[in-house]
């Protein structure tokens, strides 16, 4: 009696079900249920005071040995004597990036001291890490936080601000309900009337830039994919002046013969694109070009990795991010500078039009690689955008920036990307960069024997050396091979940095935005 019915409703259901074409829209990918529309949440807008705001929670970067009445200047002495009287009882030392949370003193609910080292010239970085070691103390303080700036030598504000600014990144968009962090005014006490002019124009634009590639890192593969990830960059450029954005499609890459770019993403349903943005800031001057890593997906293809970890291989466009991230920042603050930045961006993924290990793919210039394994996909991205920034721009250098080989993480873990160069100056430029931002870099080799290493018997070179060593050298000397002379080339291979698994000074857990800093500095070598 009971199962006539049920028998019935399946019988009716299934005469009701609509044809297949109509379930799923033509060119839908993925399942068109976006899991959020929501942005990030605010972060504190940076503000500027002369005078320390009463009732405000207090970050005080403390130079050597402790004493608060000289690190801020513009507190009431009994105040100032108070810190200074909680603070020896906490047996508190002003070493570098130590720190110390009061509370409830001369009516700041929160107090806290940063250390610093005591010198007349504080590195950048040193100011840039103590504005974010007291942000990161205050993520959750509900009330306006003021830093103290009075004590540092002039000039010094504007660096805190923008460790203050790295330091309060959040990436909360995808959480149904937000609890969201506080969002009130943060104000930066200087008594330096310049210095809220001098990082508007300047080091805020950096700071927007790096949360910019945080974003492009963190966010999902399926929200960023190739024609996405380039919308992202035309959105965040809208008026900017001096730039011009030139995209290719598939067709175009196909018609120029990019075969190397090309075959990494035929076997994703999301199409390759390769995204140049161009910046002129120096008149007719030959461009500086970076050239990053954008794979939005890294699942190995074919040559398909292990389940555990696969999901970071969302980040395997990092370089990308980079590249574009300086580009912006240059072209936000006006920098003086000739830029090109290129992302070559597809998504790795096996599926029956995938390629296969054993293929042979041809280049832009004519050169034949054979992929040995489909995992190795990062080069051969690289190879064709190289040669076709070569060609579109005879830049004066041109850099390569991308979470490129494991072996690199296995060599340097998260202190160091690996530099790889064949020109000196360039290399220089590079290393000077990374000890100035804390992005550092640690020259490796490109011995001859890579060339054997990586020779093809059927093709000019091959992607890949099964069971080979020196991975993260022999992967550059590839990426060398297939990049023109004489054109000035270096290669940062920062797989083991994109992302940071604690807290670092300016950066929040999760994503670095690695190579915007770096390659700020870069071009600012350049710059007239
Ligand atoms: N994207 C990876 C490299 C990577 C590994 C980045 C770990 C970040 C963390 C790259 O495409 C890759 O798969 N490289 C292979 C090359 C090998 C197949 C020659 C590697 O390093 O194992
Ligand atoms: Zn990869
Ligand atoms: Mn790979």
């Amino acid at each position: 009696m009971r199962a006539a019915p049920l028998t019935f409703l399946l019988a009716a259901s299934m005469l009701a079900a609509p044809a297949l074409a109509q379930e799923r829209p033509a060119g839908l990918v993925g399942s068109g249920v976006a899991p959020s529309t929501r942005a990030n949440s605010a972060e504190r807008p940076i503000s500027w005071a002369q005078a320390v705001p009463g009732g405000a929670s207090l970050i005080i970067p403390v130079a050597g040995p402790l004493d608060v009445a000289k690190a801020a200047p513009g507190l009431p002495a009994e105040t100032a004597a108070a810190i200074q009287a909680a603070a020896k009882a906490a047996r508190f030392e002003a070493k570098p990036l130590s720190t110390l949370k009061l509370h409830g003193v001369g009516g700041h609910p929160t107090v806290v001291l940063v250390g610093m080292e005591a010198l007349t010239a504080p590195k950048e970085t040193a100011l840039a890490d103590a504005g974010g070691k007291g942000m990161l103390a205050l993520r959750e303080e509900p009330n306006d936080i003021a830093i103290l700036t009075g004590g540092l030598p002039a000039g010094s504000a504007p660096y805190v601000a923008f460790g203050a600014a790295l330091a309060q990144y959040r990436y909360d968009r995808l959480k149904s309900e937000a609890k969201a962090l506080p969002a009130n005014p943060v104000m930066v006490v200087s008594p330096d009337a310049g210095a809220q002019a001098a990082y508007e124009r300047d080091l805020a634009h950096l700071a927007s830039a790096t949360r910019f590639a945080r974003d492009l890192v963190t966010a999902p593969a399926s929200d960023i994919y190739p024609e996405s990830f380039v919308a992202a960059v035309q959105r965040e450029l809208k008026g900017v002046p001096n730039v011009r954005i030139t995209v290719l499609d598939e067709a175009q890459m196909r018609a120029l013969n990019m075969g190397s770019l090309l075959g990494v993403g035929q076997g994703s349903r999301r199409p390759s694109r390769l995204l140049a943005i161009e910046y002129r800031g120096a008149g007719d001057a030959a461009p500086i070009a970076m050239v990053g890593k954008g794979i939005t997906f890294d699942s190995g293809g074919i040559s398909i990795k292990p389940a555990a970890g696969m999901w970071e291989m969302k980040g395997d466009m990092s370089g990308a991010a980079a590249v574009v991230g300086a580009a912006i920042a240059a072209a936000k603050r006006g920098a003086k500078a000739n830029v090109v930045a290129v992302a070559a961006l597809a998504e790795n993924m096996p599926g029956g039009g995938a390629q296969r290990p054993g293929d042979v793919v041809r280049t832009m210039n004519g050169k034949t690689v054979e992929v040995i394994n489909t995992d190795a996909e990062g080069r051969l991205v690289l190879a064709d955008a190289n040669q076709w920034t070569i060609r579109q721009y005879n830049p004066v250098a041109i850099v390569n920036i991308a979470t490129l080989t494991g072996a690199i993480v296995a060599a340097l873990g998260e202190e160091y990307s690996g530099l790889f160069a064949r020109n000196e100056d360039l290399a220089a430029r590079l290393v000077a960069g990374g000890a100035r931002t804390g992005e550092e870099l640690w020259r490796m080799p490109l011995h001859p024997s890579y060339a054997e290493d990586m020779a093809s018997e059927i093709a000019d070179i091959k992607n890949s050396k099964e069971g080979g060593r020196a991975g993260a050298g022999t992967a550059a000397h590839f990426i060398s091979f297939l990049t023109p002379e004489p054109t000035p080339w270096a290669h940062v291979d920062m797989a083991a940095v994109d992302r940071a698994e604690s807290d670092l000074p300016t950066v929040p857990k999760g994503p670095r935005g690695y190579g915007v800093r770096l390659l700020d500095q870069l071009i600012r070598s350049y710059q007239k």
